[in-house]
């Protein structure tokens, strides 16, 4: 799978570097060289030797002063590879890479190339959760850094959650699809996902039951064949999926200016199940049943977000995709829908409760196309995801 593939391997400095040689070997097993470079930091966990051993291959250390004419060669390093992956990469390490800092080797190597970069994230759970963190995380997936984990679970400092680096096996496969030539390289493609909080006061609000599961899986589908997705999402329930850039929103009219400000883009698909009314005036004060008495809500009607980008006159997406969850007369109403929004195609599906389809792991779609309707069997989200994934695509490559 990795036949001749070079992969620069750059060591962070953290407790997950003892899964290091696992993963050179098993790189190594499928046909890739991998020359490693070891932070300083790094050489605290592993040493140099055991990595080198490894890799049948010199280990590049920071213990060169990179201004000396002689030393300039090994930035060549990067230039050279067919991947860069940094495991485990550190909170030090993301902050560096996403503010573009250049002061030891890694960070050098790393500045000075446009070969593509994968990390794998290792770091306390709290660490994962700061805002610095986060920020950092989103800077470097918009910069088209691929991203994989961290996993939950028990972790060296004896917390608990987010921060454990991915397992060999699952670096690897994130390797092998961040080479592959996914048919949507270079393609960006737009995902709404999840519901909208439309608020009634600061403390309340009105939603609905979508948990977003349908369009994570989507977002995460599409980026795996290989195209940079805009996943534009309200306050869903699933965390939303690595790899992918994150927009998040509350209000259908926040979702609506993210959309635009994410055009142009190869194909646009709209799973977020978006209010069509907001309280006309929310009061900026929590509303007290003593005070103000029963409330008395009046509407205002939402931007409709499909329908306005189906209908552009100018800068419409190429494909434009919509949902229809509807309750009866599927079929039907999901025909009349998408004649009326203007888009491509529409992915209807039941979601009367008996079904439980909303916020449930499967769904039974319809795709309604210029070519007719077309039922699916009832499967789970991710096939679901999987295969609509691959007609969007057919339809974008041809
Ligand atoms: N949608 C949107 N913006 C809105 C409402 C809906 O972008 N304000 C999108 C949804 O993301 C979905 C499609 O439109 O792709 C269908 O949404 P739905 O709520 O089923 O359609 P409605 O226009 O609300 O029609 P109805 O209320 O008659 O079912």
């Amino acid at each position: 799978m990795l036949a001749n593939k070079r992969i620069l391997l750059i060591i962070g400095g953290g407790i997950a570097a003892f899964k290091v040689p696992d993963l050179i070997r098993r790189l190594q097993d499928r046909g890739a060289s991998v020359t490693p470079v070891l932070t300083r930091a790094g050489e605290e966990f592993v040493t140099p030797l055991t990595v080198s051993a490894l890799a049948g291959q010199k280990v590049y250390r920071d213990l060169f002063d990179l201004t000396e004419e002689s030393e300039m060669g090994h930035i060549q390093l990067s230039r050279s590879a067919d991947l860069i992956v940094v495991a485990p990469a550190t909170a030090d390490m993301m902050a560096k890479m996403a503010n573009g800092l250049a002061n030891d080797l890694a960070s050098t190597l790393l500045l000075a190339t446009d070969t593509p970069v994968l990390i794998a994230p290792a770091m306390n759970v709290r660490m994962w959760d700061h805002p610095a963190t986060r920020r950092n995380l989103a800077q470097l997936v918009a910069d088209g850094v691929g991203v994989i984990g961290p996993n939950e679970g028990g972790m060296a400092c004896g917390e608990f959650g987010p921060g454990r680096m991915s397992e060999p096996l699952e670096i690897v496969a994130a390797i092998e699809a961040k080479l592959a030539d996914g048919p949507l390289k270079g393609r960006r493609v737009l995902v709404t996902s999840g519901p909208t909080h439309e608020p009634i006061d600061p403390v309340r609000y009105i939603a609905n039951r979508s948990s977003g599961a349908q369009g994570t899986a989507l977002a995460a589908a599409l980026r795996d064949l290989g195209a940079h997705v805009v996943f534009v999402t309200g306050p869903a329930s699933v965390p939303p999926p690595s790899g992918v850039e994150v927009v998040r929103v509350e209000t259908a009219r926040e979702m609506s200016e993210a959309v635009d400000a994410a055009l142009p883009c190869d194909a646009a698909v709209f799973a977020a199940a978006v209010a069509d009314w907001r309280v006309a005036s929310a009061s900026d004060r929590k509303l007290k049943k003593t005070r103000d008495g029963m409330p008395n809500l009046e509407f205002a009607e939402n931007p409709d977000i499909l329908a306005r980008v189906s209908q552009m006159t100018g800068g419409r997406p190429p494909l434009v995709v919509g949902f229809a969850a509807e309750t009866d007369d599927v079929i039907a109403h999901a025909t009349a829908k998408r004649a009326r929004k203007g888009c491509d195609w529409i992915v209807a599906n039941d979601v009367s409760p008996a079904t439980g389809i909303m916020g449930g792991s499967e769904n039974a779609v319809v795709l309604i196309s210029d070519e007719g309707a077309e039922e699916w069997p009832r499967m789970g989200k991710a096939e679901v995801a999987t295969r609509l994934a691959a007609r969007i695509a057919a339809a974008v490559a041809s």
